[in-house]
């Protein structure tokens, strides 16, 4: 399950909203902890092993480590791990060790100051960087999440390999999806898998297949003698849909099947009404039994048809 926490962040990822920001939700339009936790608490008992927080940002909400410190003590939970940006998340680290956090993704789509500035619109490189230090020095697994942009940052792709040789980390790169929070402004994916992959095989001939952890999002790699991994995620051609058991609730608490799906139901509101666990639990199974088959089809039977456009913030990632 990916729990998201909030749709607001501290960049500004032009892949995912526009420079101004978004309409931020207000406070009574996201889920409280509590609403959380109660969530939480009830899709554990009906069998989620593992919570990924995301958001927007999820430093960005206070008091996250509250929420983090009562998730991890959820009975039959069996991992808890979390996807940041990096810019607020050093000081924390040695804190989600000792919660038993033992794998961070962070979001990183080049290793050049001045590109990051270009991306992200803000100053904050050295402060990623710095978590990314904090991170390995904990022994948290690292994997880094570049999405690949034409013209943009694709400069990247061989430097960031690259720094697999000595970096136990795995660099994912990201096919470009729509959801930038902007109607018109995606143009297509440009840099698809297939030539991520003929990409880094042009320089590293070497480069090995390994085999995908069940689930995976991501195709993975290695070059021979590198500490590190490659990932590549068809994010946006979808070709790892037929194995996905991910759910999602963004941090209005909308309950989605897919990315890609406008929403099958509205936990926040079901429990303001009133409901009881079991009804809620009923409500919940439901909703699972009318999965698309895959994220082509939950694009398709969406209601809201331009929505495919809104921020990741606001989806969760
Ligand atoms: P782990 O496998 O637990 O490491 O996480 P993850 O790769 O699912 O999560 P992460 O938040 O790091 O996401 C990396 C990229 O994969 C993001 O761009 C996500 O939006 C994308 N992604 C994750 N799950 C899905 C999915 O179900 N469908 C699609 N199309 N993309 C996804
Ligand atoms: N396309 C692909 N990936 C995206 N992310 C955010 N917006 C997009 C997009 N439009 C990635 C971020 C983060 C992850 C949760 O989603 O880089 O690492
Ligand atoms: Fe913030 Fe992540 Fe969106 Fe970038 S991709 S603006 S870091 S929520």
């Amino acid at each position: 399950m990916r729990l998201a926490v909030t749709d607001r962040c501290n960049l500004r990822c032009f892949y995912c909203m526009p420079e101004d920001g978004l309409n931020w939700l207000s406070r009574a339009e996201l889920m409280s902890y509590e609403e959380m936790l109660r969530a939480s608490a009830l899709l554990v008992k009906m069998g989620i092993e593992k919570i990924r927080i995301t958001g927007g940002e999820p430093f960005v909400r206070k008091d996250i480590m509250k929420l983090l410190t009562n998730l991890s003590k959820l009975d039959g939970l069996k991992e808890l791990s979390m996807t940041t940006n990096g810019v607020l998340t050093a000081p924390y680290v040695a804190e989600m060790k000792a919660l038993g956090i033992r794998s961070v993704n962070l979001s990183l789509d080049t290793l050049d100051a001045n590109r990051f500035f270009t991306i992200t619109h803000r100053d904050e490189f050295a402060n990623v960087m710095h978590t990314l230090d904090e991170l390995l020095k904990h022994n948290i697994e690292v994997k880094i999440n570049a999405v690949v942009m034409d013209g943009k940052n694709t400069q990247d792709i061989l430097p960031m390999v690259e720094l697999t040789k000595n970096m136990p980390v795995s660099v994912r790169f990201i096919e470009e999806m729509p959801f930038n929070g902007d109607e018109h402004s995606y143009q297509g994916v440009k840099w698809d898998y297939v030539r991520i992959l003929n990409e880094i095989e042009g320089h590293y001939p070497e480069i090995k297949k390994l085999v995908d952890p069940a689930y995976s999002t991501a195709y993975n790699y290695q070059i021979p003698g590198h500490k590190g991994t490659i990932g590549i995620i068809a994010a946006y051609s979808r070709t790892f849909c037929g194995t996905c058991n991910r759910i999602r609730i963004t941090p209005q608490g909308t309950l989605k099947n897919c990315l890609y799906d406008d929403g099958v139901l509205n936990i926040k509101d079901l429990m303001r009404s009133g409901i009881n666990d079991a009804e809620l639990e009923k409500h919940l199974v439901k909703a699972f039994s009318h999965r698309a088959a895959d994220g082509w089809e939950a694009e398709r039977l969406r209601v809201e048809k331009t929505g495919v456009h809104e921020s990741m913030a606001t989806i969760g990632g």
